[in-house]
C-alpha cells in the first residue's frame, strides 16, 4: 500500500537519455542545445558571484523581470520568471486544471506536457500532427469541450520543428476562451515567431520561453512566462519565492548585457548550418519535416544503423519514431564547421 496517489505510483519518470553525454568526447547533436560554450563574460559573471561572499543569502531577483519585459517588448507585470520552461509548463497546467479535466496536446510533441498531465490525472486528447499541414488546427478546435482547460501549441514543435501561424493560434484562443492556451516558444530566437504582442487581446494565451536553447544556458535553469497581468498575478501565488536560483539570474543578466554574443551563434545555425543540412537531405531524397528551429527530424532508410555509425564517429543524434512507428533522427544543428563534419561523416555512412 503506497502513501501516494495510485495514479502517481503507476506512472513512469520522465527520464531523457543523458548518460555518457560528454562534450569533450562527442559533438552533442541530440538535445537541441547550443553546441559550443557560452561567451566569456557570462562565465566571468558567475565566477564573480561565487567570489562575492553572497552564497549564504537567499536569492533576490532585482530588476531581472523588468529586463526580460524590455527584451520581450511587454510590461514587467506581464512577465514571471521560472526555473526553466519545464517549470512554467508545470505551473500553468497545475494552476488551470483539476483532476479529470481535459487537455489537448497534439502529438508527437515534447514529453513534459503529458508528464504533467499524468501527474494531475487529466484526460489528454491528442490530435495528430500531419506531415503536410503540421499542427492540426481544425482537429484541435473541434476537440474543444466545456471540460477543456489547457490547449498546447508547441511553436515550433519538438520534434517536428513545424510552426503554427500566429493567426491560427489566435483563432484557437478565441475558439476556447475558457481554456489556457499554452504557447511554448522554447526556440523563439531561432524561429522569430511569437504571439507576445497579443497578450492583451487574448488574455487566455500564456507564452513559455527559456534561456536553455538559443542562449545556451540549460544547466542554470531559467525560463519565463509572458501573459496578461492578471494571469501572472495568479501564477505568482503558485510559484515559490526562491524557485529560481541566483546563479541563473546572474548568468541571464550577463547574457542580456551583450545579447549579440548569443545571437551570432543563432544566426550561424539558421543561415549557414541549417540550409547545408537541408540541401544534403534533399539531394539524397531523405524525407524531413520542415523545421523553424535548430534541429531537423529526418527519416533515412536505416535510422538506427545511421545513429550507431554517427556515434562511432563521436556524433550523438536523437532517434525518435513518428506516430506510424517509422524511426527518424532528430539532428541538432551546430556551427558551420560542425555541420561540415557531420555531412562528411553522413556521406561516408550513406555511401
Ligand atoms: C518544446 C520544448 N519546451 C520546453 C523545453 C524545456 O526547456 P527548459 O530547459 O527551459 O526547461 C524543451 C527542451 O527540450 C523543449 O524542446
Amino acid at each position: 500500500m503506497s502513501i501516494f496517489k495510485r495514479h502517481i505510483d503507476q506512472m513512469s519518470a520522465y527520464k531523457p537519455p543523458l548518460e555518457g553525454r560528454d562534450p569533450q568526447s562527442y559533438t552533442l547533436l541530440d538535445f537541441n542545445e547550443r553546441t559550443v560554450p557560452v561567451a566569456d563574460h557570462i562565465r566571468e559573471a558567475l565566477l564573480a558571484y561565487v567570489n562575492s561572499g553572497r552564497l549564504q543569502m537567499y536569492p533576490s531577483y532585482g530588476d531581472i523581470t523588468d529586463r526580460i519585459g524590455d527584451y520581450c517588448g511587454v510590461p514587467a507585470e506581464q512577465v514571471m520568471i521560472t526555473n526553466g520552461s519545464d517549470h512554467g509548463i508545470e505551473l500553468i497546467i497545475r494552476s488551470a486544471c483539476s483532476e479529470g479535466d481535459e487537455v489537448i496536446i497534439p502529438a508527437p510533441s515534447f514529453a513534459m506536457y503529458n508528464q504533467v498531465a499524468g501527474v494531475e490525472n487529466l484526460n489528454v486528447i491528442e490530435p495528430s500532427y500531419d506531415f503536410e499541414h503540421g499542427y492540426p488546427v481544425e482537429e484541435v478546435i473541434s476537440a474543444v469541450s466545456d471540460k477543456t482547460r489547457v490547449i498546447v501549441v508547441c511553436n515550433p514543435n519538438n520534434p517536428s520543428g513545424t510552426l503554427v501561424a500566429s493567426e491560427d493560434i489566435l483563432m484557437i484562443a478565441r475558439a476556447a476562451p475558457e481554456a489556457a492556451i499554452l504557447v511554448d516558444e522554447c526556440y523563439y530566437e531561432y524561429s522569430k515567431a511569437t504571439v507576445a504582442s497579443h497578450l492583451e487581446e487574448c488574455p487566455n494565451i500564456l507564452v513559455t520561453r527559456t534561456f536553455s536553447k538559443t542562449w545556451g544556458l540549460p544547466s542554470i535553469r531559467f525560463g519565463y512566462i509572458l501573459s496578461a497581468a492578471d494571469n501572472i498575478r495568479a501564477l505568482l501565488n503558485v510559484r515559490g519565492p526562491y524557485d529560481i536560483n541566483q546563479f541563473a539570474v546572474v548568468a541571464v543578466a550577463a547574457a542580456l548585457d551583450k545579447p549579440e554574443a548569443s545571437m551570432a551563434y543563432v544566426d550561424e545555425v539558421m543561415t549557414q548550418s541549417k540550409p547545408m543540412l537541408e540541401a544534403f537531405l534533399k539531394e539524397r531524397n531523405i524525407r524531413f519535416w520542415p523545421s523553424a528551429a535548430n534541429y531537423i527530424w529526418a527519416f533515412p532508410d536505416d535510422a538506427e544503423a545511421l545513429s550507431e555509425g554517427l556515434e562511432k564517429a563521436a556524433i550523438l543524434v536523437r532517434p525518435k519514431a513518428d506516430l506510424e512507428g517509422n524511426l527518424g533522427l532528430r539532428i541538432t544543428l551546430g556551427t558551420r564547421e560542425q555541420t561540415e563534419h557531420l555531412l562528411w561523416v553522413l556521406e561516408g555512412l550513406l555511401d
